[in-house]
């Protein structure tokens, strides 16, 4: 109505004023109240907001991809119940205390994935900790889940994920639990120490039972490269925090490429790679003359898990100081010896 109008006066208007070429200008002028107005009475961002509708409609149909994170929201006084639900395969609900969630329900949810095979006597565990502890200064909700707590079985290698229950693995197992967690993050962090250069076992297990979260289908991504496509429109950042036995930053080499390889292949980026040689070092946290030299890094690390979830990314300052030695790899080597070989005399069987 209002429309039809407004070209009504458009169309008057204009012819009056083209009988006067001298008038032209006001008729641009006209012309451009009129546009002014129709935005202003939410014209121009109707038509705008119906375009961006069909075309997120058709992107969604030719990607086939859904959201996630859906249908939240049955909240109690203390309590909030979040549903996951995606295509009707995954229902899954699971609960958080209110503090988890800032005054707005916005909350960023930060899950550490820990893959030493010694679990809670891990000495990823201290770097974690302290990675936690900054990430929870900084408001984030945080979970570490041991996996060498949880039962996951071998990746079948048949592709029934894709073939005979899309977006669900035929396995019944604590990935059912942790595979909607894992896709709700925001940021999941892997955790783990080297083992012969890579990952541990039980990391690559997990990791291989992310396949569900793909399509079969192949694409081309923006390097030329081939991977598959994604079912899901979000997967969470990854970061990485390891620790290797041996003096040097050369032990993660393997790693790290693993990782930025598998941010391309899971459609996501890697956003904080966190890695220290001399790992063995956490294990003497008590010793006087350590406890300094580790308070230091330990400090690093806090600061680390602050920046992550402020900044989605840590500070060139951090990076170069997190990649300094704790002590000097002589010294390292040295006291490392000496201290095998007591262990070596303490458990020795006769
Ligand atoms: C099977 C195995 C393989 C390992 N391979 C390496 C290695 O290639 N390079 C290295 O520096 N440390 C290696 N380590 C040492 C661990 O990375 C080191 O002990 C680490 O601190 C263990 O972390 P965690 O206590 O959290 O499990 C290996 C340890 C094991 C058990």
């Amino acid at each position: 109505m209002l429309f039809t109008l407004l070209v009504w006066i458009l169309i008057r208007y204009m012819g009056k004023f083209n009988k006067n070429p001298n008038n032209l200008k006001s008729s641009f002028s006209l012309v451009w109240i009129l546009i002014r107005y129709m935005g202003k009475f939410g014209l121009l961002q109707y038509i705008s907001r119906k375009k961006a509708k069909i075309s997120k409609r058709k992107e969604n149909k030719s990607h086939r991809m859904y959201n996630w994170k859906e249908i939240v929201k049955t909240h109690k006084n203390t309590q909030r119940k979040i549903c996951l639900l995606s295509e009707g395969y995954y229902e899954h609900s699971f609960q958080f205390t209110s503090s988890l969630f800032t005054g707005k329900g916005d909350y960023m949810k930060v899950m550490i994935i820990s893959g030493s095979h010694k679990g809670r006597e891990g000495n990823t565990l201290i770097m974690v900790e302290e990675f936690l502890k900054g990430a929870e200064e900084a408001g984030a909700e945080t979970e570490n889940i041991f996996l060498i707590e949880k039962n996951i079985g071998y990746c079948k290698g048949k592709f029934e994920c894709w073939l005979k229950t899309p977006g669900t693995c035929t396995i019944r197992d604590d990935m059912d639990d942790l595979l909607p967690r894992f896709m709700a993050s925001d940021i999941v962090v892997f955790a783990c120490p080297v083992y012969f250069d890579n990952v541990p076992a039980i990391m690559k297990n997990f990791i291989d039972r992310l396949a569900p979260v793909l399509l079969p289908h192949f694409e081309e991504d923006e390097m030329g490269e081939y991977r598959h496509a994604k079912r899901y429109e979000k997967f969470p950042k990854i970061a990485v925090i390891s620790n290797a036995g041996l003096p040097g930053q050369t032990n993660f080499e393997v790693e790290s490429l693993f990782f930025k390889r598998l941010a391309r292949t899971f459609h996501t980026e890697l956003i904080a790679e966190i890695y220290r040689g001399e790992g063995e070092i956490f294990r003497g946290k008590s010793n006087i003359i350590l406890k300094p030299l580790l308070g230091k890094y330990k400090k690093l690390l806090r600061c680390a898990g602050r920046e992550l979830v402020e900044n989605q990314k840590l500070s060139e300052k951090t990076i170069k100081e997190l990649e300094k030695p704790i002590v000097p790899a002589s010294l390292y080597i040295k006291f490392g010896n000496e201290e095998w070989d007591r262990l070596c005399e303490e458990n020795k069987v006769d």
